[in-house]
């Protein structure tokens, strides 16, 4: 174990897929693609989402099992009203326009982050195809929405936290599995590469206890023109790596 691809020990059960791989993206670059064509910066995220379709698509052709999409930070609500609430337009009506081709296509849709601040239409519309395509196994796609992992980190210490006042636990008993296991993605297998596309060579607060040990690969282009083609390079170049977990090559 931890050479090539198989690296994780978290199988994915419902995967047709007989090597699951979990490639998570933080999609960068929206606003410059569209103020370098004098554009206003939501033209950008409206082909981010369309990149965001096709490169969801290509993931069985490429044996990607699992995607996960960095949509919304909790830091972006710094960001004006208006952009703001035109992510949350755009993301709606993707969920809304893609249901029933996901759906067809076995794609799996999850939502990682805080809900509790998004409006309930929206909540309701995560929670609709959440229970719409819960038994599909072809793609794994999470989107992550007011997502941060610090906060997320805390959310999961506060629940631990109350369930040792309340004597369910003791706190010297918490190991790593029940703090993974309070996390929004306990029901996910760790990140096997990250991405980042735009240029920029941060995390940007983006799934830091789940990537503990994954692969790191930063592409210049700005996600607006990132295509499939452009993610089969990395993954070409991701198998090529040695995972070695800690341990000395054999
Ligand atoms: C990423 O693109 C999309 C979100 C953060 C929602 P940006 O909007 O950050 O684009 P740049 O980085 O300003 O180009
Ligand atoms: C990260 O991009 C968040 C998403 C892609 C949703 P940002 O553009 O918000 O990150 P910073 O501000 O460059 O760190
Ligand atoms: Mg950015």
């Amino acid at each position: 174990m931890g050479h090539g691809r198989r690296g994780h020990a978290v199988a994915a059960k419902d995967s047709r897929l007989a090597d699951p791989l979990h490639v998570a993206i933080i999609m960068d670059g929206n606003g410059r693609w569209a103020t370098r064509r004098g554009l206003p910066r939501i033209f950008g995220h409206r082909q981010g989402a369309q990149r965001a379709k096709a490169v969801v698509e290509a993931c069985p052709r490429l044996g990607v099992s699992h995607i996960t999409l960095y949509a919304f930070s909790t830091e972006n609500w710094k960001r004006s009203t208006d952009e703001v609430v035109g992510l949350f337009t755009i993301l709606s009506r993707y969920i809304r326009r893609e249901a029933d081709r996901f759906h067809q296509e076995g794609t799996r849709v999850r939502f990682v982050g805080d809900r509790s601040r998004l409006e309930p239409k929206l909540r309701a519309l995560m929670g609709w195809i959440e229970e719409r395509t819960r038994d599909n196994t072809r793609t794994n796609l999470t989107i992550a929405v007011n997502y941060g992992g610090r906060d997320e980190m805390l959310r999961a210490a506060r629940e631990l936290a109350a369930s040792a006042v309340r004597g369910e636990i003791d706190a010297d008993d918490i190991d790593e599995a029940m703090i993974a296991g309070r996390l929004d993605t306990r029901d996910l297998p760790d990140p096997d590469l990250v991405i980042r596309t735009g240029g920029e060579t941060r995390i940007s607060n983006f799934l830091p206890w789940q990537s503990a040990y994954a692969e790191y690969e930063f592409s210049p282009v700005l996600w607006p023109d990132f295509t499939p083609a452009h993610l089969g390079e990395i993954l070409d170049r991701f198998q090529g790596r040695e995972r070695r977990f800690g341990a000395i090559p054999a």
